[in-house]
């Protein structure tokens, strides 16, 4: 019954476009720092490679066997207890919620794109005030921007598969990967370049503990956006020619790729103008556009094309957040494509809304449930348990539930018997006994 398919470089362009994200360029190079630099990358890696690629291909078997929406999916393909199994594709409700934060930090980036022109601050003091008045006083413009991006998501939704998503990622990802070429080749020019190399591949294992660990296989999730049916969904429009292991090895690349050259362009720059990488989440907001401004003219360009570069690489994210859940209603609930991505962005639109009232001097009191606001409860609840459980149901569901000769059929060709049990191990025990462990410990039910 589908519809429109990707085709095989679109296909993979729109895999890309939803892995690689803010979670590369804007929170990856955080984390990095505050958590020991080398150490921490090297962990990122070995977890990327193994639990999450192995998550990964599951999505994408799950999507091209069933070609359908992900509660669907996981309905034809559990041998029993149907009614059970399909909730697993409900798991696309994190991405709901995900979308109602995630393009709150969009509209600072546009925001920030009219900053780099003509006000950048001149001082780290000065950038930190202004971004934090900005963020919670300023809740007009943030709104503006806000609904900008939405109406943008909602354009590209609405147009479908092939004319929408492909061609949103078609042109948006070559972008990218050649505005951060041009950005890499510049920072190799910087005094910094040399410290921000050693910064990230010299393991320090000082500013490392057992919490750095899970804060990495969090984020292989989160980088990945494995664990809410994306992939899944999108894998569903696959052409029957795409060589699965080849395109999940290639994105899974790429992705890593786009965060380890993100913190060298952002670690060359901090570490030329001697500032400290361990900023936290204002790095991008607070410390970037301070160095920016110390640099002049050239200062300008590069926040510019940074800031570009950046919406780019969410929106294509943001952009695959809302489409399993437009295909579950329309192959569900017999929505037409409009109906759908109305019903959808209204729903995330409100919440976003209130996400960013929720930041506000005015409001904050209104939304800030126990010792968080409601951006952050989102951030929360989405990372520490949503993404979590969906990672172990997907896993668990292809690893012991769904026929295994299906599953065997169809990666065994592609990637070997040897890989294929490799891949078979991970997905059955590695993975669930580290997503579980992360559970519990950012519930806080288990310390170490
Ligand atoms: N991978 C995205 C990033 O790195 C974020 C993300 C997490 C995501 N889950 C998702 C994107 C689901 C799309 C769909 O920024």
């Amino acid at each position: 019954m589908h519809k429109n398919r990707f085709s095989r470089i679109g296909y993979i362009l729109a895999i890309a476009g939803s892995a690689i994200g803010l979670g590369n360029i804007w929170k990856f190079p955080y984390i990095t720092g505050a958590n020991g630099g080398g150490a921490f990358v090297l962990v990122f890696l070995l977890t990327v490679f193994t639990i999450g690629m192995s998550v990964f291909i599951a999505e994408i078997i799950l999507g091209k066997i069933a070609k359908k929406d992900a509660v669907s999916t996981f309905e034809e393909l559990s041998p029993k207890n149907r009614k059970y199994f399909k909730y697993i594709g409900f798991s696309f409700l994190t991405g709901i919620i995900i979308i109602s934060f995630y393009p709150v930090v969009i509209a600072w980036i546009l925001h920030y794109i009219g900053v780099s022109f003509n006000s950048l601050p001149a001082s780290v003091n000065e950038a930190e005030s202004y971004f934090l008045n900005y963020s919670q006083n300023s809740i007009l413009s943030q709104i503006f921007y806000f609904t900008l991006v939405f109406l943008a998501i909602a354009y590209v939704i609405s147009k479908g598969v092939k004319d929408g998503i492909e061609r949103l990622n078609n042109s948006l990802i070559p972008a990218l990967f050649l505005i951060f070429l041009f950005m890499l080749l510049y920072s190799f020019s910087l005094d910094g370049f040399g410290k921000a190399f050693h910064f990230m591949f010299y393991p320090d294992f000082e500013n490392f503990n057992t919490n750095s660990i899970l804060i990495a296989v969090g984020h292989a999730f989160f980088c990945l956006s494995i664990g809410m049916s994306t992939i899944l969904t999108y894998s569903s429009s696959i052409s029957e020619d795409t060589h699965i292991f080849k395109a999940a090895l290639f994105v899974v690349i790429m992705d890593v790729i786009t965060a380890i050259v993100a913190g060298l362009i952002i670690f060359s720059i901090i570490f030329t103008a001697d500032a400290s990488p361990d900023k936290g989440a204002g790095l991008v907001f607070i410390t970037l556009p301070a160095i920016f401004y110390e640099m002049g003219s050239a200062g300008v360009v590069f926040a510019v094309f940074f800031f570009v570069a950046l919406a780019f690489a969410a929106i294509t994210s943001a952009v695959s957040m809302i489409e399993p859940a437009v295909m579950y209603l329309i192959e569900r609930r017999g929505f037409s494509r409009k109906k759908a991505t109305t019903t959808i962005s209204l729903i995330s639109y409100i919440l976003g809304i209130m996400a960013i009232l929720s930041m506000s001097n005015d409001f904050k009191e209104l939304l800030t449930f126990g010792n968080k606001n409601l951006f952050d409860w989102f951030d929360f609840i989405t990372s520490a348990i949503l993404m979590p459980l969906g990672g172990i149901a997907i896993s668990i569901f292809v690893a012991f539930i769904m026929d295994k000769n299906l599953v065997r059929k169809n990666l065994v060709p592609y990637m070997g018997e040897f890989l294929f049990k490799v891949w078979l191990f991970i997905l059955r025990y590695l993975t669930p006994l580290f997503i579980l462990a992360l559970m519990l410990k950012e519930l806080g039910v288990l310390d170490f």
